[in-house]
């Protein structure tokens, strides 16, 4: 017997569902929402958009995306871009990191595509910064070809349906999403199939109140028939956090303060921060200004305390202390002085927490 006959014998009302993809391309012909990169099939503007939408919401990728690809229509446009344009035309999306690695790709694209995003799911997924789910996006959207995506609202979606008990972190748990998702995904509509599973998983089948009366695969969720749809999917519980207190310096100057662009290699590299030995690194008060010298080839001595934020990046939980601090070096060195409240300067969230603590304790 094959297998997809024994499935299909014992398991009848649950299987390889022409009727799964029917029912879920029903469903999003109706509630598909209108959104600005729906209306093209520019792989350019529908990698930029799958880029915009990774960590970030849709509402607010909406604004940034339309924007986005006036300035920069093609690889080529956006290839040739400044680091400050860079993280101009990416205010507001956070995680400057991935528009550094979407222009990386951008330039391969160019130097070994002649400027246009390859139709080839292999070639696709050479390109720096595109991961297994980017490629799929990309592939299915703009080019139809038939390849399931899978990010974590679908991961969501597939392990309740499946009612799946493993670590979807684990390879067995990542098989088994894998083959669910390979496995129902529609071979005539795969880009609008794997569009309408991330938009089950954001809308209908969210991590904690999900619409099951709404859903159109409700009737098969075995999650749902078992009464464990709020347990899944299964992951092993978060590291526990790393505590860090970190030390910046206020030092003004020339209107504004005194700032260090993040060295490439290190996270958030591009953006501004105020001087210090780094986010993630402790120090107390009087090794500040040795273990500062370095990285901001500068010395600078800290005085009274002037704010303290809570920030967290990745497991580390990090205390900022800011202080008021003064050059003691002949010159600055790699720090610049920069306006806090720049719109246009991409200071990082924890700098912006600083100013706005420092705002609010001088207004108390
Ligand atoms: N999340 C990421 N990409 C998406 C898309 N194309 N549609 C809906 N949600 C998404």
């Amino acid at each position: 017997m094959t297998s997809k006959r024994r499935k299909s014998t014992l398991k009848p009302a649950l299987d390889t569902d022409t009727a799964f993809s029917q029912r879920l391309m029903h469903w999003f012909d109706r509630a598909r929402r209108d959104l600005p990169w729906r209306r093209t099939r520019d792989p350019w503007a529908i990698w930029v958009s799958e880029v915009m939408l990774q960590q970030t919401r849709v509402e607010a990728v909406r604004a940034a995306f339309e924007r986005f690809v006036a300035r920069y229509p093609t690889p080529e446009s956006f290839a040739n871009a400044s680091d400050d344009a860079l993280m101009l035309a990416w205010k507001g999306l956070g995680y400057y990191r991935r528009a550094r690695l979407l222009r990386d790709g951008a330039r391969v694209v160019v130097r070994d595509h002649r400027g246009a995003v390859p139709q080839d799911a292999d070639k696709l997924a050479e390109l720096p910064g595109v991961g297994a789910y980017t490629r799929a996006a990309v592939a299915s959207i703009a080019f139809d070809l038939r390849i399931a995506a899978v990010d974590g609202n679908v991961e969501r979606v597939l392990a309740r349906h499946l009612a799946l008990r493993d670590d979807v972190d684990a390879a067995v748990g990542k098989r088994a999403i894998r083959a669910a998702a390979d496995e129902r995904l529609d071979h005539d509509r795969p880009g609008d199939h794997n569009q309408a599973m991330m938009e089950l998983g954001a809308t209908v089948c969210t991590p904690q109140s999900p619409r099951c009366d709404q859903c159109p695969l409700a009737a098969d969720c075995r999650g749902l028939a078992q009464g464990i749809v709020m347990t899944l999917p299964r992951k092993k519980p978060p590291r526990a956090p790393t505590l860090v207190k970190a030390r910046v310096a206020v030092v003004r100057q020339a209107g504004g303060v005194l700032a260090l662009r993040i060295p490439d290699g290190e996270p958030n590299a591009g953006q501004w921060e105020l001087p210090g030995p780094g986010a993630l690194v402790s120090v107390e008060e009087n090794e500040f200004s040795a273990r500062t010298r370095s990285r901001c080839r500068a010395g600078i001595e800290v005085g009274p305390v002037l704010a303290e934020v809570r920030h967290a990046i990745t497991h580390h939980k990090i205390t900022v202390v800011a202080h008021a601090g003064a050059l003691r070096s002949r010159n600055a060195g790699s720090l610049r002085a920069q306006e806090p409240t720049d719109p246009d300067v991409p200071w990082t969230t924890i700098s912006r927490k600083v100013f706005a603590a420092m705002h609010e304790s001088e207004s108390d």
